[in-house]
């Protein structure tokens, strides 16, 4: 079982090489590499200050780290006034799909993203139920058509991304609401105790092999008559195999400390780490609540093991829903089944041309997604300067014009927010990116620059980073990433896809079970 992991990661060869790792310069004479990063400034992702440095590489890891002029490499990277980071994690994505539809990831590797976490807000591909017409929103998100709704079990779905991989590593979560789809005939309800057993078993299969978590989604309607005790028993063998449990919570706007609160009980009665995705405070009548809501996740991260993950923008976005709209000052057509045209539109245009109320506009154009600008920016700055906060997109890949965190998310913290605004240093703005996100979703041997961590390797202009998409032009490639590569591999050069897909899935170093075993990050 699981062997196949064990080829795609070359554990064996991996766990010898590093195991006796070349430290220091003296051996640097007539060592060769398969690739050197010359010349660069270093940022390691633990927030230490940057220094020069060179990388070599070899079998997939760094070797070592330093002056490396005698040295030589099969292909050389001249990183002179550049910066070489970590590969950046993107800790929030629904790109379950997108790595077997588009594996060059072109939206994410752009922006230097070398491993993204699939499977959030309760949607995942893995256990999805079998394609019968169009997919329940907010399924939808992942494959308007549920053409893609094939992986009956993870090890399906894992299976395919093995044998076909995409550029960048994916570590995985499974979806609570795709459960419930998969296997409830309403959703209306919360679910019975057979189907709570189905779920679980669901559940089982998942982290057995090697997802890292489970997701819920209970702000959406099929999750949303899940009462707590569902969500605890279907999630229960989390603690058995160590995984995370990741939410998007029933509520961001009022009630969002009562939802917090649940989060946190359902970790400590789970005795799982928990992860509080996209944290935010929505709509007017809560802007401002972020140091209320940052203080609650400090004060419960001295009992419990808290994460929080943040986009860089003060608009959301997820499929078109009726009760967005009085807590938005704006509302953008994304995309939309029976009116493609209206992509890209401002839903008050819509309803102009179509000559009817903005309510009735919405029923009319559904199934369709959408952009609500309905955040504040001071609490987007409070909660991304948040020592804990990691950076994810939540981009939406397949959106015909989609919200411009998609392709614009990393560059935008970098060169926005921590060059531009000074919001913090470059050093902490990379660790919210790279080390803090290995850390808390327990992806060992990444997010790190040292001897015997795996190579990914994000090589940037600290000077020119920004992003380029914005909400008129969402799908506009971001400035200033040089070279990305992963697992020793350049797959980004020359503003371009190298052709190479040497991604891997990854698990979760504290986890267990048939995938864990086999886990490709033993260091
Ligand atoms: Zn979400
Ligand atoms: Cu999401």
């Amino acid at each position: 079982m699981g062997r196949r992991g064990q080829e795609v990661g070359g554990e064996d060869r991996l766990t010898e090489f590093s195991s006796t790792p070349e430290i220091g310069n003296a051996m640097a004479q007539k060592q060769h590499f398969d690739l050197i990063v010359r010349n660069a400034t270093i940022i390691d992702g633990t927030k230490a200050p940057r220094y020069r440095g060179e990388i070599g590489v070899r079998d997939g890891r760094i070797a070592e780290i330093g002056m490396l002029d005698e040295a030589s490499a099969d292909v050389e990277i001249d990183a002179s006034g550049l910066v070489a980071a970590p590969g950046f994690i993107d800790a929030h994505t629904h790109d379950d799909r997108l790595l077997l539809s588009d594996r060059d990831v072109v939206p994410k590797v752009s922006q230097g993203v070398t491993t993204v976490i699939t499977g959030n807000c309760g949607i995942s591909l893995a256990h999805s139920p079998k394609p019968q017409g169009e997919p329940t929103p907010p399924l939808d998100l992942l494959d308007s058509e549920g053409n893609w709704f094939k992986f009956q079990s993870f090890r399906a779905y894992r299976e395919k991304l093995e044998a076909q991989p995409p550029a960048v590593n994916a570590a995985c979560l499974v979806g609570h609401t795709t459960f419930r789809v998969a296997t409830m005939d309403r959703l209306d309800r919360p679910a019975s105790d057979a189907e709570i057993r189905a779920m679980r078993d669901m559940a089982r299969e998942s982290l057995g092999w090697g997802a890292i978590g489970i997701s819920t989604g209970t702000a959406y309607p099929p999750a949303a008559c899940a009462p707590t005790e569902e969500i605890i028993e279907v999630c229960r063998p989390l603690k058995e195999f160590g995984g995370l449990y990741v939410t998007h919570m029933r509520n961001e706007d009022d009630d969002i400390t009562r939802s917090m609160a649940e989060t946190f009980t359902i970790g400590r009665e789970l005795g799982a780490p928990v992860i509080i995705s996209h944290h935010k405070c929505v709509g007017t009548r809560n802007h401002g609540r972020s140091p209320e809501t940052l203080a609650l996740i400090e004060r419960r991260s001295r009992e419990q093991q808290v994460g929080l993950d943040c986009y860089p923008y003060i608009a959301s976005s997820t499929v078109l829903r009726y009760d967005r709209l009085e807590q938005s000052s704006r509302v953008v057509i994304t995309w939309s089944k029976p009116y493609p045209e209206f992509s890209g539109v401002d839903l008050e245009e819509v309803a102009q041309r179509l000559n009817v109320p903005k309510s009735q506009a919405v029923e009319m154009i559904k199934p369709a997604g959408a952009i609500y600008f309905m955040l504040d920016e001071n609490d987007v700055q409070r909660i991304l300067k948040y020592d804990d906060t990691m950076i994810g997109s939540d981009g939406l890949p397949h959106d015909a014009k989609p919200h411009p965190r998609l392709w614009g998310t990393f560059p935008r913290v970098l060169g926005h927010y921590s060059r531009d605004l000074k919001l913090f240093p470059l050093e902490t703005a990379v660790y919210k990116m790279t080390g803090l996100t290995a850390a808390k979703f327990g992806l060992e041997g990444r997010g790190v620059l040292k001897p015997g961590a795996h190579a990914d390797i994000t090589v940037f202009n600290p000077d020119t980073i920004i992003d380029a998409a914005d909400f008129k032009n969402s799908t506009r490639p971001a400035v200033g990433i040089h070279t990305v590569i992963v697992n020793g591999l350049p797959i980004w050069r020359d503003g371009r896809p190298t052709g190479e897909r040497p991604g891997r899935v990854l698990t979760r170093s504290a986890g267990r079970g048939p995938g864990a075993v086999n886990s490709l990050n033993v260091v």
